[in-house]
């Protein structure tokens, strides 16, 4: 586990190891909001801005699979007001984003429960998944009212009803079916999770999918100032691992 206290000096692009699925954890921005005097909901606003810069410079840095995580299960415990300018935030997100994925090679799905979600972001969700599914460049997984003990949960369920309904076995219930009922589907494995702000934890972030993968908490940031430096600053750390998969 590395954690920088001290920015470390950029390793050149040609020399980084990209990895080829990155999960972030975008956490800090009520913090960032906090220290400057502003409403929490403001480092919202910020933290959005800067998701969408960095999204689109993983784009550029050859990322595969992005996964972001943007409101989990948990997150309705949060004051009323807080989750309407969150929720406020996402509708107003996806409609200028529906232009903007347009312009970049970036195909973008939803992770999560969508149920309990608004009518009207629930249609913007499946309008900038059906407009950009032809798209070959990186797949954007938006995590959105997400959380990975209640998408295992489904899976389960999912294949519970499978063998109810004679379709399939007990002994079909493998960990390759199990994973191709989660949103995830047939993505490959998690290699890298970034977590700014401090906090060292998944929160119940793609805990099958990260079981894996190398974990990079930077407690000197806060989401709303996330760089493209700091990315490449994670990017070289990532590379100085030795990932060994159980192995010698
Ligand atoms: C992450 O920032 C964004 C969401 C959870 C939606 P936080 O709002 O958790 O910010 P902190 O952790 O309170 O600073
Ligand atoms: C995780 O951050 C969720 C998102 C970043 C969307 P939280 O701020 O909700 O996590 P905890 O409560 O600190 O574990
Ligand atoms: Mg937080």
């Amino acid at each position: 586990m590395l954690f920088f206290k001290k920015k470390t000096t950029p390793v050149p692009l040609e020399e980084r190891l990209v990895p080829q699925n990155l999960g972030i954890i975008m956490d800090g921005n009520g913090r960032w909001a906090r220290k400057r005097g502003l409403p929490r909901q403001a480092g919202h606003v910020t933290g959005a801005q800067t998701f969408r810069k960095i999204t689109k410079y993983c784009e550029r840095c050859g990322i595969r699979y992005l996964t972001v995580y943007a409101f989990s299960t948990e997150n309705w415990k949060r004051p009323q007001e807080e989750v309407d300018a969150i929720m406020n935030l996402l509708h107003q997100y996806l409609r200028e984003s529906l232009a903007d994925f347009q312009k970049e090679n970036i195909r973008v799905r939803f992770i999560g429960d969508r149920a309990p979600l608004a009518e009207d972001i629930r249609q913007l969700m499946e309008e900038a998944e059906e407009s950009t599914a032809h798209k070959e460049g990186m797949t954007l997984n938006i995590a959105l009212n997400y959380g990975g003990q209640q998408e295992i949960t489904a899976a389960a369920r999912r294949l519970a009803e499978r063998v109810q309904a004679g379709e399939i076995t007990p002994a079909d219930v493998t960990e390759e079916s199990l994973q191709q009922a989660l949103y995830t589907e047939d993505q490959p494995p998690v290699d890298l999770i970034l977590r700014p702000s401090g906090e060292y934890r998944l929160s119940n972030f793609l805990i099958w999918q990260s079981a894996y993968a190398e974990f990079v908490f930077m407690e000197d940031i806060l989401w709303p100032d996330f760089k493209e430096s700091d990315l490449e600053r994670a990017f070289a750390e990532f590379a100085r691992r030795n990932r060994r998969f159980g192995g010698v």
